[in-house]
C-alpha cells in the first residue's frame, strides 16, 4: 500500500462567535497519490475551512492532518513547500504583471533568477498566457486570472495542489477551459484536492468525491458509486400547480417507483425505466397541474438531495 497524499483524521473546527459556530465536526478523508478528489458541497459546508486546515492557514480545534505523512500543525513550514494553493478569492499582485507574479512566487520559493524565469515561461506556454506576459494582473478577465493563479499555484513543483472552488462565479467557456487544465495536471501526476459547490464539476475532473454538509462528510466514493447507491435510473422531475400527499401516496405506490421527494416547486420521483416507469406518472400527475416533467439519471445532486433532503444550490 501507498501511503496516503493525504490524510485528514477527526477533524473539527469551531468559532467562538457570537454566533458559536461548528465549521467542522469531525472529518475523515484520504486523498491517495495521484489522484484528483473533490470535496462538494454546498455553501457553508465547510470546504474552506478544511482547504484552510490542510493549507496550515487555519488551526484545527481538534484532530489531525498529514501531508506525505507531514503533521501539517507541527511542520507547517515542511508542508507549505510541498503544496500549491488556489484560495477561493484572487490574490494575484494586481499591481504586478502576470510574467512578475509567477516569476517572484519561484523567488519567494528560493529559486534563482534563470530558474525562476526559465520556470515562469514555461508555465506561460502551459497555461497559454505567453500572450499576457506583459499584462498588469488587475487588467485581467476572472478566467484569466483563474489560469495565472493555477499557473502559480504550481510553479514551485509541489506535489499536492488545493483548489478552492476554482471555477465560481467563471463563464461555462473559461470553466471549460479550466477544467482542462486541471485534468492536464492530473495526467502530470499532481494530486489535487478541489472543492467545489458545482456537481458537474465534481463528476468530470475527480477520481473520488466526498460530499460534505454541515462540517461533516456524508458519502465518499468515485461519481459512478455514489450514483449507484441512489437505487434507482431515473429521476423524473414534476412541476405541479398543486401538491398533496395523497398524490406522493398513488405514486410511491406505483411498482417502479423507489421513493418520492417532495421538494418546493414539485415532486422528484426515483424510479426505474424498464419497468414503464413515464406513463403511470403522467397520469397520476396531471390532476394536480402539471407544468413540466424532467427526466434525467442520477447525478451527484441527486445523491446530495437523497442524503440531506435539500439541493445543492440554494
Ligand atoms: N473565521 C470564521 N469565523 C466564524 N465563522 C466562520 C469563519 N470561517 C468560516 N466560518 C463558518 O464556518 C462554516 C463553514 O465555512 P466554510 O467557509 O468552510 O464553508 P464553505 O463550504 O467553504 O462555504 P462556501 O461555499 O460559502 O465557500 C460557515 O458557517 C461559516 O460561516
Ligand atoms: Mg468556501
Amino acid at each position: 500500500m501507498t501511503a496516503a497524499a493525504l490524510e485528514i483524521a477527526g477533524l473539527t473546527r469551531t468559532f467562538a462567535g457570537p454566533p458559536a459556530v461548528t465549521a467542522l465536526a469531525g472529518v475523515d478523508l484520504t486523498v491517495r497519490p495521484g489522484e484528483v478528489f473533490a470535496l462538494l458541497g454546498p455553501n457553508g459546508a465547510g470546504k474552506t475551512t478544511t482547504v484552510g486546515v490542510c493549507t496550515t492557514r487555519v488551526r484545527p480545534t481538534a484532530g489531525t492532518v498529514a501531508l506525505d505523512g507531514i503533521d501539517v500543525a507541527r511542520a507547517p513550514v515542511r508542508v507549505k513547500q510541498r503544496i500549491g494553493v488556489v484560495t477561493q478569492y484572487n490574490t494575484l499582485d494586481r499591481a504586478c504583471t502576470v510574467f512578475e507574479n509567477l516569476y517572484y512566487h519561484c523567488r519567494y520559493h528560493g529559486w534563482g533568477g534563470r530558474e525562476a524565469a526559465g520556470r515562469t515561461g514555461e508555465l506561460l506556454a502551459q497555461f497559454r498566457l505567453a500572450d499576457r506576459a506583459a499584462a498588469m494582473a488587475q487588467t485581467l478577465s476572472g478566467g484569466l486570472a483563474q489560469r495565472v493563479q493555477l499557473a502559480r499555484a504550481i510553479a514551485h513543483r509541489p506535489s499536492m495542489l488545493f483548489l478552492d472552488e476554482p471555477t465560481a462565479g467563471l463563464d461555462p467557456q473559461s470553466r471549460l477551459a479550466l477544467w482542462e487544465l486541471i485534468a492536464g495536471l492530473r495526467a502530470q501526476g499532481i494530486t489535487v484536492l478541489l472543492t467545489t459547490h458545482y456537481m458537474e464539476e465534481a463528476d468530470r475532473l475527480s477520481d473520488r468525491v466526498a460530499i460534505i454538509d454541515h462540517g461533516k462528510v456524508l458519502v465518499t466514493g468515485t461519481a459512478a458509486e455514489l450514483k449507484q447507491r441512489v437505487g434507482a435510473d431515473t429521476i423524473v422531475e414534476l412541476q405541479l400547480e398543486r401538491l398533496d400527499d395523497a398524490l406522493v401516496a398513488r405514486l410511491e405506490a406505483l411498482p417502479p417507483v423507489r421513493r418520492v421527494h417532495r421538494g418546493e416547486h414539485g415532486l422528484r420521483v426515483f424510479g426505474t425505466a424498464r419497468d414503464g416507469l413515464i406513463p403511470p406518472i403522467v397520469e397520476a400527475a396531471l390532476p394536480y397541474g402539471l407544468a413540466d416533467l424532467r427526466i434525467h439519471e442520477p447525478t451527484l445532486e441527486t445523491v446530495f438531495i437523497q442524503l440531506t433532503g435539500r439541493e445543492l444550490r440554494d
